[in-house]
């Protein structure tokens, strides 16, 4: 076994210890040359190391994207290691945990049938939304079930990942380096703040969404929640029913969806109507007079007419805003123009005193473990087809990087098996994967299905989920 040492270069490999893919086979006989050629010393330059980790890909992460990429690929019989830096898996929805950026009193905004994964429902007995504690059961269950565990690695931070000739070098918090046939990044996009900067200086308590967990620090205060996505939405509602005063920052006027329409979760409803294929012009107008018949417009309650059609942001799914502004407990607010001590001066000249902020600002598309230009990163986001697949490198993927109109963890698990029906491909050195290879190239997807989104750093990621799931869909029969 190497060890690492100060003084020699980082790529020295340490040997296999940790946890490895149950299902892991055999390299495929073109990948047991590489592992060779690599054991032998020909391969990049200073590895000195065995081959324990060259004929494995690295899936880093075991939040919900993670998970399912482990589960594909031991099923798929692709060699793998998943390496998590938290003591348990499911990520955002591992309450309390740095890389968790949800709330106490949290459910979905997604429906349970629109956020599972394609083979395994979430129970009959859960509620249409399920809870934080359920959506955490449901992602222990589905480790349970696949038998997931045993192949995680955690209390592993990876710190730094860099391409080696063929292969990836995976340096961890440890200081080894582990030299890899591939990785597959599954850290999430909902962890790193997005600050706002405002003119001035704010003496109170500031907080993140993301680090808001529960109303006590609300509690008989004066609060202000700056942001309008789903989580200023939520907060701003919870803050209602305990703070002395809320107010709700918006920069633009929005749309807002109630979770049930006629009984059932609305995205189902809009489910329906994407299977009929009602063009988008269509479901617009059905779906704004349904809302309005059961709801109003959000200029009745004294809120900003949205500034942008329906469907051109991120849905706020959320049933209980427009009653807490129409019981006065959420007072709504323009853009915030200056912090001025404790007070705060809004962009309509008016001011309040203020005690706590909570920034609901959203979050920063950020990878601090590898090097920007080798994600093919342009305007803000790394370029990949299908927002998965590098458009050079057959060793390098990203899952879970989509903000879906609908629920994630089914469109991620397709993403998984995309990913690893094209790595079989390839080994097998079938035509479907220089096919599929050829098409990831030449060929760019309008994942927003002609919806023009409003022009916001947060619609980097955004797809619309029926076209795009059915997109993964064809990808992956093609490569049957
Ligand atoms: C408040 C909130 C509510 C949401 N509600 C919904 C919803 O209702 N429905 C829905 O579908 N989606 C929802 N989402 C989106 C949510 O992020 C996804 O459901 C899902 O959790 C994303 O999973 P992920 O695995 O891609 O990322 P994460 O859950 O963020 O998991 C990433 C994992 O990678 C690990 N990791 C990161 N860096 C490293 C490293 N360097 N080394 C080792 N490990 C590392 C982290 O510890 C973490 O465990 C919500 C998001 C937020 C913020
Ligand atoms: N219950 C749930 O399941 C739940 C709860 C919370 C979040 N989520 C999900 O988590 C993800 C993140 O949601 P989020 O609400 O945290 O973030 P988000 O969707 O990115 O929303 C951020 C909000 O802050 C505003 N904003 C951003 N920068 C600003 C600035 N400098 N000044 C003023 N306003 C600013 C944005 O305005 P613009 O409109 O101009 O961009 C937007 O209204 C989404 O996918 C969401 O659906 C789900």
């Amino acid at each position: 076994m190497s060890v690492h040492n100060s003084s020699e270069p980082a790529t020295v490999v340490r040997a296999a210890t940790g946890a490895q893919c149950a299902a892991a086979i055999d390299a495929p006989a073109s990948r047991s040359a590489a592992v060779d050629s690599v054991a032998s010393g020909s391969a990049a330059s200073a590895y000195e190391g065995d081959a324990a980790y060259a004929h494995k890909f690295c899936i880093l992460g075991a939040g919900t994207s993670g998970l399912t990429v482990l589960k594909n690929f031991k099923e798929l019989g692709i060699a793998c290691d998943c390496l998590e830096r938290a003591d348990d898996l499911g990520g955002n929805w591992y309450y309390g945990q740095p890389a968790s950026s949800i709330y106490d009193s949290i459910h979905l905004i997604s429906s349970k049938r629109l956020t599972e994964y394609t083979d395994f429902p979430m129970p009959e007995e859960f509620p249409q939304f399920p809870s934080r504690r359920q959506a955490w059961e449901y992602i222990q269950a589905y480790a349970r079930h696949f038998k997931l565990r045993e192949a995680i690695e955690f209390n592993t931070a990876v710190e730094r990942i860099e391409p080696a000739g063929d292969f990836w070098d995976v340096r961890l918090a440890d200081g080894s380096v582990r030299r890899y046939r591939g990785v597959v990044i599954a850290n999430g996009h909902n962890w790193d703040p997005n600050w706002p900067s405002f003119p001035g200086e704010f003496r109170g308590t500031v907080l993140h969404s993301s680090q808001y967990k529960r109303p006590d620090v609300l509690v008989g205060k004066r609060v202000l929640v700056v942001g309008a996505g789903n989580s200023g939405c939520d907060i701003a509602v919870e803050s209602s029913r305990y703070a002395a005063r809320t107010f709700h920052s918006l920069r633009r006027g929005y749309h807002y969806l109630p979770k049930f329409l006629h009984g059932k979760p609305i995205d189902a409803c809009g489910e329906r109507w994407l299977r009929w294929r009602v063009p988008l012009w269509l479901r617009r107008i059905v779906s704004k007079v349904l809302v309005r018949f059961a709801i109003g417009a959000p200029q009745q309650y004294g809120l900003p007419k949205p500034d942008h059609k329906l469907f051109e942001t991120h849905p706020i799914i959320n049933s209980e805003m427009l009653y807490q502004v129409g019981h006065g407990r959420i007072v709504p607010k323009p853009d915030v123009a200056e912090l001025c001590g404790e007070r705060v001066r809004f962009a309509d000249g008016s001011e309040e005193p203020i005690d706590v902020i909570v920034y609901a600002t959203g979050f920063r598309i950020s990878f601090p473990f590898i090097d920007q230009r080798h994600l093919n990163w342009r305007d803000g986001r790394p370029e990949l087809f299908l927002n998965v697949f590098h458009p050079e490198r057959d060793n390098l993927f990203i899952a879970g990087l989509i903000q879906p109109d609908s629920g994630q963890w089914g469109l991620v698990d397709y993403q998984a098996q995309l990913i690893g029906r094209y790595l079989r491909a390839l080994d097998a050195g079938r035509p479907s994967a220089e096919r599929f290879r050829r098409r990831s190239r030449a060929v760019r997807f309008d994942l927003s299905h002609g919806i023009h989104y409003v022009k916001s750093p947060r619609h980097l990621l955004e797809v619309e989920h029926y076209s795009y799931r059915q997109t993964l869909q064809r990808f992956i029969a093609a490569l049957r």
